[in-house]
């Protein structure tokens, strides 16, 4: 079957000017240069005021970004003298991680005191800041100030987090992780497809309780529903994630309700509509135990294992499906192989064709359920009424990306 291509990471090719001023949180940015090659950014070009050099030294940065690294605005390795110029020309966008509440000010300020505060007055390409401070700092008026007029003057403001402070003081003012910083940096560069668009989407296994310590579930890690909700919000739709149980933690900028059972997801699902859109990624359990024991069903009082009896859960993609103003709606199947290699991907075909049909959906996402149950990798094959297409293994990051490229291109026919 012929391969459909992918999207690529919103990173990918990227060349990224990362600004390092004066505070603790710099030992972190190394981390995200690091990061960011992974990601596959084209170039990172460090660049530290000299405040960042107490902290962490200029060889760090040279060595994971192998580019030399630039600090001072007198610099001559740069032929015509013109650093502040030169090391943003190129760029596709200058992220401060950290950004220091002095740097805020002059920033805020339009100042020009060092060669990073100049190259970000100088630049055309757009410019992000990862404050980090302590709390008493991020709360100040000023810094508060600051921070709205560099909103108003279109930069990006990434954070800052919540917690222990290296000060030993608790609250706001934490530089962002690197992985959280990774993905307001995907956010910030990836196309708008669903700008102002509501999506709702369902992940994660459900749990049918048997009595108050056991119960029924699904093999499903959550990880293709969680990326699906990921690349929803880089696409800038305002995302809703109902999930199971999972390990995960919710994607930066999704709203997460957690939920058990089926029963429960189908209402948590109808209390978050109408939206635009519903990606029903959960794996569901078909049945629930047609009666929960409220105390614990003991061995020793029984003398053989207990019978169960089971009710049918609601289909909540097809009711949501059949809904009189229903939003564009997006089921998945995961099947099981039981044919011959030749005939896989046109059996796995038809039985998501007739799953379309009968859940009353314009799009169904088809996979093999033991491929990828709790993997971070997948293979999909995306079935509508036009016919199919195959996205090629690969992360699930990746696959998500495409899916709501797809989406986005057939809810705007
Ligand atoms: O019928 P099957 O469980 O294979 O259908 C899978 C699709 O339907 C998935 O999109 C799943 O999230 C959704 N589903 C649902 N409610 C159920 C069962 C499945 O929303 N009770």
């Amino acid at each position: 079957m012929p391969q459909h291509p992918l999207v690529a990471d919103p990173l990918a090719g990227k060349r990224l000017v990362l600004g390092i001023t004066g505070g603790i949180a710099a030992y972190k940015s190394v981390e995200l240069a690091r990061l960011l090659f992974k990601a596959q950014a084209a170039s990172v070009q460090a660049v530290m005021t000299d405040a960042a050099t107490r902290f962490i030294g200029a060889a760090t940065f040279q060595a994971i970004t192998n580019q030399p690294v630039f600090t001072d605005a007198w610099d001559t390795r740069i032929a015509n003298g013109m650093a502040h110029i030169d090391l943003s020309r190129e760029a596709d966008g200058i992220l401060i991680a950290p950004a220091s509440a002095d740097f805020l000010a002059l920033l805020a300020q339009g100042r020009a005191s060092d060669l990073l505060s100049t190259l970000c007055l100088a630049r055309d390409c757009p410019l992000a800041v990862a404050p980090a401070m302590n709390r008493q700092m991020w709360a100040h008026p000023a810094t508060q100030r600051n921070r709205s007029q560099l909103i108003a003057d279109g930069v990006a403001v990434f954070g800052p987090g919540t917690g222990e402070q290296a000060c030993g003081e608790v609250g706001d003012g934490r530089m962002l992780e690197p992985e959280e910083l990774l993905d307001d940096l995907r956010g910030w560069f990836a196309p708008k497809l669903l700008a102002g668009k509501r999506a709702l989407v369902t992940a994660g296994p459900t749990f049918e309780a048997i009595d108050p310590v056991r119960g029924l579930t699904n093999r499903s890690s959550g990880k293709m529903g969680y990326a699906v909700a990921r690349a929803l919000s880089e696409a800038g739709a305002e995302v809703t994630l109902v999930s199971g149980p999972t390990a995960l933690a919710a994607p930066r900028g999704v709203r997460r309700i957690g939920i058990e059972s089926a029963v429960q997801m189908r209402d948590a699902v109808h209390a978050h509509l109408p939206t635009e859109l519903f990606v029903a990624v959960a794996a569901v359990a078909d049945w629930r135990p047609a009666q929960v024991s409220v105390k614990k069903i003991r061995k020793i009082e029984s003398n053989s294992p207990p019978e169960l009896r089971f009710v049918d859960n609601p289909d909540i993609l097809a009711e949501v499906a059949a809904l009189p103003n229903a939003p564009y709606c997006v089921g998945f199947a995961a099947e099981t192989d039981d044919t011959n290699n030749d005939q896989r991907d046109q059996a796995l075909i038809n039985l998501a064709s007739a799953k379309r049909i009968r859940k009353g959906v314009p799009l169904l996402v088809a996979n093999f359920g033991p491929d990828t149950f709790g993997s971070d990798d997948n293979a999909l094959i995306l079935v509508d009424r036009a016919g199919s297409i195959a996205l090629p293994h690969a992360s699930k990051d990746a696959l998500a990306r495409t899916l709501v490229a797809e989406i986005a291109q057939r809810m705007s026919v």
